[in-house]
């Protein structure tokens, strides 16, 4: 069976002092929760070492925010998949809408980025969604489709196992929108039966749904049938929200 998974992204946020006060109240959370949940903590890259250390002696994983898409050498202020492995990541994000807007990456780099993080042996979690304009014309399933499509093109095999994928449309995130439980399931549905097409073994793909989970509103979303955890990003700086988000899967 696949995994349930909830991963904080903090994004640009943290300092030494909420590593320390955070993932230990998050460490010490979800240790008592009685729930068979994978927890990650996305923390920026140059915090990762501290977050490493906070985490030790938990079950508490790893992730890097973004990768670089080339695997080593002149690209100032890059970082790549093997370094984030190498410094104990175990998980990647890739294609965030963040960086898709504000960074111009596209399709294209995110099956680049795809590829490396797959052959660090790092678990690529793709971010999908539709923007506003897109729902409203009635593209969400169209767009979902194709940045699946496209983040999928190499990954055959083995490689499957190593795929995690989360619908974060991008209207619902840090708005405080979030899509409705049921408009979530038909989405999570959809991409399910879209990874079957491409041949990936469907039912063992986590799929993570993200967009303004807050503690009142993720039980709802995690109990549907094909929603398996969340990617969270403003409730996952206030630590006992986000233990309350990570015991709602
Ligand atoms: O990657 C998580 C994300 O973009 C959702 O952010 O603040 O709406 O939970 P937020």
């Amino acid at each position: 069976m696949r995994r349930n998974i909830v991963a904080a992204n903090w994004k640009m946020n943290g300092s030494r002092e909420l590593v320390e006060s955070l993932v230990g109240g998050v460490k010490a959370g979800v240790a008592k929760l009685d729930k068979d949940v994978e927890v990650v903590i996305i923390p920026p890259s140059l915090y990762l070492a501290d977050v490493e250390k906070a985490v030790s002696g938990s079950a508490l994983q790893l992730g890097v925010q973004n990768v670089a898409r080339w695997e080593s050498g002149a690209y100032t202020g890059e970082v790549s998949a093997q370094m984030a492995s190498d410094v104990g990541c175990a998980y990647a994000l890739v294609g965030h809408s963040e960086r898709r807007q504000l960074f111009a990456e596209d399709d294209v780099q995110v099956a680049e980025k795809v590829r490396l993080i797959l052959a660090s042996g790092l678990v690529a979690i793709i971010c999908v969604g539709e923007t506003l304009e897109e729902r409203e014309a009635g593209q969400a399933e169209q767009v979902v489709a194709r940045q699946i499509r496209a983040a999928l093109a190499d990954v055959s095999g083995e490689g499957w196992k190593k795929i995690v994928i989360a619908y974060e449309p991008v209207w619902a995130i840090g708005t405080g929108k979030t899509a409705t439980a049921v408009d979530a399931q038909n989405m999570h549905a959809n991409m399910r039966g879209l990874l079957s097409e491409l041949g990936a073994p469907a039912q063992e793909i986590s799929l993570l749904y993200g967009g303004s989970v807050k503690p009142d509103n993720a039980a709802e979303l995690f109990a549907q049938a094909d929603i398996d955890g969340g990617l969270i990003g403003g409730a996952s700086l206030v630590s006992d929200d986000f233990v309350r988000i990570c015991g709602a899967v």
